[in-house]
């Protein structure tokens, strides 16, 4: 393609991790893709705390990327520069899932582009993937692992045996994790990116408050051992589904069969399952954060924005939120030893039509453990028979429930 002399212009606000590793990147390929696009990208003018003018950044840029993070002030800015004619590219999953209809409407009547590839999942091309080579397929389901810090501490504690507090101090000295790790621990993080993939797999509007999250924090080294003994591997796993003619979304630690294509991703990494009754499954995995992998999906974001058409996802169609759904638990008891134990239990979770899959007992002294995986059932059940077993005399502890994941996929004949 044939350079012009006028530059593309990108306004930048926010330099922190992934600000400052893009200004350097669009530095380093500013050659490379003004031979490929035909115009040379360059940074107009940089906004933080300390430095830059918003108005007159947005006067000077044709483009803004918002990498300052949060919702206040990054929705007023993306709102007014859409208003103002300017494309937008975005990291910012927390202003996406709770804004994103507002948002995606200003686009729309602006006739701007707004592109967040690297807000769920880093640089794993999730968004790109849903929304155009998916754009034909009938989506049923998503699950993800769409949370590093998460995934990294419980492949720590599943490899070396470690609890929870070491996994995540550890996590903190390498970087995995921030000085106050409670949106990535609770689910939280998670949730916003689940929000976010499910208004592009079912073209529903759903906002963050209607995500239920859990989060790793109560997960022990006795349910990693009792998983590996069931042939299982702990992740905080992100669902969204159709149900019932609604949308359920949730997030939440779960056992995942060894054949599960999100059972072998480890560590920091991030993935995306898609399964659709046309394509069967697709996985894509990949580094789910840092500066310069995030900044590289932004990078990628930029460029197509220099190319048109743009791409928003359509008009959002009202569906129902669902919230009781059926799952298959795995439950942990610490009972008295002594007969008749496993027979009540088992007769109340009969009673509210839960049963079980399979059993693991152990004895400890005047005290045994009961781990039991059920098969589906609606979670309200499952919580109403937890409510009463919890009242059992010979129950000593709070009994301890996980989700457990378990279809292998087969690939069409
Ligand atoms: N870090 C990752 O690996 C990663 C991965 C995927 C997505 N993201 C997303 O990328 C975005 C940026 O994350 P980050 O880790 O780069 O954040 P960060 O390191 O905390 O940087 C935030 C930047 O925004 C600036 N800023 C904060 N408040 C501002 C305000 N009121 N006005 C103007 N500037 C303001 C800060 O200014 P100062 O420099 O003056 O403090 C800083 O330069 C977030 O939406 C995050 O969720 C991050």
């Amino acid at each position: 393609m044939t350079p012009s002399s006028d530059p593309f212009r990108v306004g930048l606000l926010g330099h922190g991790t992934v600000g400052s590793a893009f200004h350097e990147l669009l530095g380093a390929r500013a050659d490379a893709i003004e031979a490929e696009v035909g115009r040379r990208p360059e940074i107009a003018g940089v906004l933080t705390t300390r430095q830059g003018d918003f108005a007159e950044i947005l006067g000077s840029s044709e483009l803004i990327v918002e990498l300052i993070g949060g919702t206040d002030p990054a929705r007023d800015y993306v709102l007014r520069a859409m208003a103002a004619g300017r494309h937008v590219v975005t990291a910012n999953k927390q202003l996406l899932s709770q804004f994103g209809e507002e948002l995606f409407a200003a686009a729309r009547e602006h006739g701007v582009q707004l592109r967040f590839e690297a807000a769920v999942a880093g640089v794993v091309p999730a968004i790109r993937v849903m929304s155009e080579s998916l754009a034909g397929a009938y989506i049923e389901r998503v699950h993800g692992i769409v949370n590093g810090t998460t995934n990294f501490i419980l492949t720590e504690m599943t490899r070396t045996g470690e609890t929870y507090p070491e996994a995540l101090r550890q996590a903190q000295e390498l970087g995995y994790a921030e000085a106050d790790p409670s949106e990535d621990v609770s689910g939280k993080d998670a949730a916003a990116k689940m929000a976010i993939l499910a208004r592009l797999a079912f073209n529903a509007a759903v906002h963050l408050d209607e995500v239920r999250y859990e989060g790793i924090e109560r997960v022990t080294v006795d349910d990693i051992a009792y998983a590996k003994e069931l042939g299982l591997a702990l992740k905080l796993v992100g669902s969204a589904e159709r149900i019932d003619g609604g949308i359920a979304v949730h997030v939440y630690p779960a056992f995942l069969y060894a054949d599960h294509p999100l059972a072998s991703v480890n560590g920091a990494f991030n993935a995306v399952t898609v399964e659709s009754p046309t394509i069967t499954e697709i996985t894509l995995s990949g580094p789910g954060a840092g500066g310069p992998q995030t900044a590289s999906a932004v990078l990628g974001d930029v460029i197509s924005a220099m190319i048109p058409p743009p791409s928003l996802p359509p008009p959002a169609v009202e569906q129902p939120i669902v919230t009781d759904v059926e799952f298959s638990f795995y439950l942990h008891l610490e009972v008295a030893d002594r007969p008749g134990v496993l027979a009540q239990v088992a007769e109340i979770l009969g009673m509210q039509e839960v049963s079980i899959k399979s059993v693991v007992q152990k004895g400890l002294g005047d005290e045994a453990r009961l781990v039991m995986v059920m098969h589906p059932v609606l979670e309200s059940k499952f919580r109403a028979a937890m409510e009463l077993i919890s009242r059992l005399d010979f129950v000593r502890s709070e009994p301890r429930v996980i989700r457990v994941i378990e279809e292998a996929f087969e690939a069409p004949a």
